[in-house]
């Protein structure tokens, strides 16, 4: 088991590298990373030591709350042997003016790779040009790439294959939006993001999918047509119609989402095959009811588990 995890970190070769968006990385890198995830789950499972990071150091920013990337970061940083510093964003000089230039090279000194959850993509690019280690992203306004492949590890778990499965995204283009489809992208899925046309994934984010997409037989679909999208979905997924920034449209939001909603109705639209995914927090009542998110058809914890595993293979693939 532990040979595993040697061989998906001897065939990765990305130490030093930031993991900033899914698209960053090839179709095969991908795949390894999800290999050594679950190579890594199993270890922790059976409760074989697994320090790769003895002695290292990483820093986590959230300028944003978080309960599951703060929680699954922390425990993963400390069962990899290394020490996690949080620091929220009252905590941390970048909040009163520090810039993330000096921030980059100071807290270089310091460890061996900063987590950050961030408003801007740019903020985050911006914090690996400059400093001296990885960077990896815990979401920002456009992109949550942890959460994709802590995603496409739970479909691969429970769909038994991620080549051809059918993902249908309902409700708000977001950054989980884009950052599932560029997973899927690299590794063959079919993936259908069904939202209303004024809330459309980002049209640029889906172009860069599409063309990956064409490298590995995947297909990156737009619709608003929730009934024809969700028959004969594998995955049926959603996300809050108000992500964090924008609570101001909040009402607006919740009306032209509304029929949007993945309930029992669509998932009977679907097929008793679908499995039901949600990245959390949700909102009963919004973009799903309680009665799906606790039903037989939803994986939402073990989704919600499979972060720490994804992670921990992010980090012990890029810390050096
Ligand atoms: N899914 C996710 O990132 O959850 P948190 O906002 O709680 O970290
Ligand atoms: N789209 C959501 C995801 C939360 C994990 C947000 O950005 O708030």
């Amino acid at each position: 088991m532990t040979e595993k995890i040697h061989s998906c970190l001897a065939e990765l070769d990305l130490t030093g590298r930031s993991f900033l968006t899914i698209h960053d990385f090839t179709p095969a890198e991908v795949v390894t990373l999800l290999d050594l995830a679950g190579a890594l789950k199993d270890a922790q499972k059976r409760r074989a030591p697994h320090h790769f990071l003895d002695g290292r150091a990483v820093a986590m920013i959230f300028m944003k709350t978080s309960t599951r990337t703060r929680m699954s970061f922390e425990v993963g940083i400390e069962q990899l042997g290394a020490q996690p510093i949080f620091l929220n964003a009252n905590d941390i000089q970048l909040r009163v003016g520090e810039t993330i230039k000096d921030t980059a090279n100071v807290m270089s000194r310091y460890v061996d790779c900063i987590m950050i959850r961030t408003f801007a993509q740019t903020d985050v690019e911006d914090l690996a040009e400059h400093g001296q280690i990885p960077v990896i992203n815990g979401l920002t306004d456009s992109h949550h790439p942890c959460q994709g492949m802590a995603d496409a590890l739970t479909i691969r778990e429970h769909c038994g294959r991620l080549e051809g499965v059918k993902l249908v995204y309902i409700g708000d283009g977001n950054n989980v939006t884009h950052s599932l489809a560029e997973v899927g992208a690299k590794t063959g899925m079919h993936v259908v993001a069904c939202t209303p046309q004024d809330y459309r994934p980002d049209a640029d984010i889906i172009a860069r999918a599409q063309a990956d997409a064409a490298e590995t037989g995947a297909t990156i679909e737009l619709t608003d047509d929730v009934a024809a999208a969700v028959r004969g979905a594998d995955v049926i997924y959603t996300d809050t119609f108000t992500s964090m920034g924008q609570e101001a449209e909040h009402d607006v939001r919740l009306a032209a989402l509304r029929d949007y909603q993945v309930n029992a109705e669509m998932l009977k639209l679907a097929g008793p095959q679908v499995k039901v995914m949600h990245c959390l927090p949700a909102h009963w009542g919004e973009e799903i009811t309680e009665e799906v998110l606790y039903s037989p058809n939803s994986v939402v914890f073990d989704q919600a588990e499979n972060r720490l595993h994804a992670q921990k293979a992010i980090m012990a693939a890029v810390i050096a």
